[in-house]
């Protein structure tokens, strides 16, 4: 067998193997991607998924690449991804050429395409959507080439065959208002001749009531996109928004009073004043804002009424946890930005607390949290996985679950 028949022959018994062990659809889906990402070579993909309550408009719920694609969409026909939904026939580019319309050179959210595979994700039953690669790393000048076109389509097919004997799939997201949006983030630090690149380009846009989890291997940029995000930190380049409004050239004290007003923030260590009361760490808060919560309603949310005037140390981890939260939300934050709140806690005690971050995003705040545990990911709307200073893929859940659903 010579090397891309092999590789198609590995694939395809893999993805047979995803598709039988999976234990949802959409883990099923997101394997598939990567398997046919890996083994072809390329440096994007998405699975597109036709609304059938909204003219079949086709969004992406899972890809993988350094863009947001979340607010994107396509309507039959309309781009590569619509054409092929359309018409049923896979477009192959193989090669970036002068008569492409620049249109399609950068259909990918802002990144060029110099190749691009789409093909059509159908069983014989149903048109569910498009699967979208793009940008070969494969060998020579043709990244992509017939072979794994072909390989890509039948991958396709296979996981479309299989989706008969599963569940449907469910409404796909949407988006709401984009509360902020960060466009080609970089982040360096220099120390003496040392540069270190932390961020290396994100692009990320954060949706108005959305639970956003940041997963990534430890060093990989979460804490400093996080502290970016949460104005405690400014990029080195790259422009960031909030409700359309430009913060990229804000000054320091400027940042401050910006955080000060909108922004709640919760760390892994707690970060209460030691000598204060819990009350008195609420206090301190709330006699810098406008119009902050009420500090009694803010305890009684997070169970604690009757531990006002305890100090930090009189508390469990996971009490002054609840503290930090109810001083997050005294604020009446727009957003809340959550840094691994539950590393330092047992397990019993980080299902409470992320239960009540869970009410706190159903009452309507977005929230923004960094964990290292791939279980919380399940209750997250959406997850993005970082690698290198970038975005390296996106899901977007579509059977988010409860906390007290999750097991580890
Ligand atoms: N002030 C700084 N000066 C120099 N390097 C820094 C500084 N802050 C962070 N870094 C480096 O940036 C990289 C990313 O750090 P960051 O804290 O964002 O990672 P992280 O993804 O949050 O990791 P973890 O999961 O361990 O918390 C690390 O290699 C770190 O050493
Ligand atoms: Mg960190």
């Amino acid at each position: 067998m010579d090397d891309s028949a092999l590789m198609i022959y590995k694939a395809i018994n893999k993805t047979q193997r995803i598709i039988a062990n999976a234990s949802t659809l959409d883990e099923a889906l997101r394997d598939c991607l990567i398997t046919i990402v890996d083994n072809a070579g390329a440096d994007g993909g998405a699975i597109w998924h036709a609304d059938k309550s909204d003219g079949n408009r086709l969004r992406p719920f899972y890809w993988i690449g350094p863009v947001d694609l979340a607010s994107r969409s396509h309507l039959p026909g309309d781009g590569s991804v619509g054409r092929v939904f359309q018409t049923q026939k896979a477009e192959r580019l193989f090669e970036f050429n002068a008569l492409m319309d620049v249109e399609s050179a950068i259909d990918f959210k802002g990144m060029p395409i110099s190749s691009m595979v789409c093909v059509p994700f159908s069983s014989a039953e149903e048109n569910l959507g498009v699967i979208q690669f793009v940008n070969g790393t494969g060998t020579g000048s043709h990244p992509f080439n017939d072979e794994i076109a072909d390989v890509m389509e039948i991958l396709a097919m296979t996981a479309a065959m299989a989706l008969q004997e599963n569940e449907a799939l469910a409404e796909p997201w949407e988006p709401g208002e984009v509360v902020m949006s960060l466009r080609d983030i970089t982040r360096e630090f220099v120390n003496g001749d040392v540069v270190t690149k932390v961020l290396r380009g994100v692009n990320l846009d954060v949706y108005d009531g959305e639970f956003l989890v940041l997963l990534g291997e430890s060093g990989c940029g979460k804490s400093t996109l996080l502290n970016i995000i949460g104005c405690m930190d400014s990029a080195t380049s790259g422009t960031f928004e909030y409700l359309g409004q430009d913060l990229t050239n804000l000054t320091q004290d400027e940042l401050t009073d910006f955080r000060r007003d909108n922004i709640g923030f919760i760390f892994q260590n707690y970060n209460l004043m030691p000598n204060l009361t819990s009350f008195r760490n609420l206090t301190l808060i709330s006699e810098l804002v406008d119009n902050p919560m009420d500090i009694d309603d803010a305890l009684e949310l997070v169970g604690l009424s009757e531990r006002k005037k305890s100090y930090p140390s009189q508390m469990s981890g996971g009490q002054q946890q609840r503290v930090s939260i109810a001083r997050a939300l005294v604020k009446k934050p727009k957003i809340i930005l959550a840094d691994e709140p539950t590393a330092a806690l047992d397990y019993a005690t980080s299902i409470e607390v992320l239960q009540l971050m869970e009410e706190v995003v159903r009452d309507g705040t977005t929230m923004v949290m960094v964990t290292h545990n791939e279980e919380i990911t399940r209750m997250a709307d959406r997850v993005v996985r970082m690698r290198d200073g970038r975005m390296h893929e996106v899901t977007i859940n579509r059977h988010p679950a409860h906390a007290t659903d999750l097991v580890w």
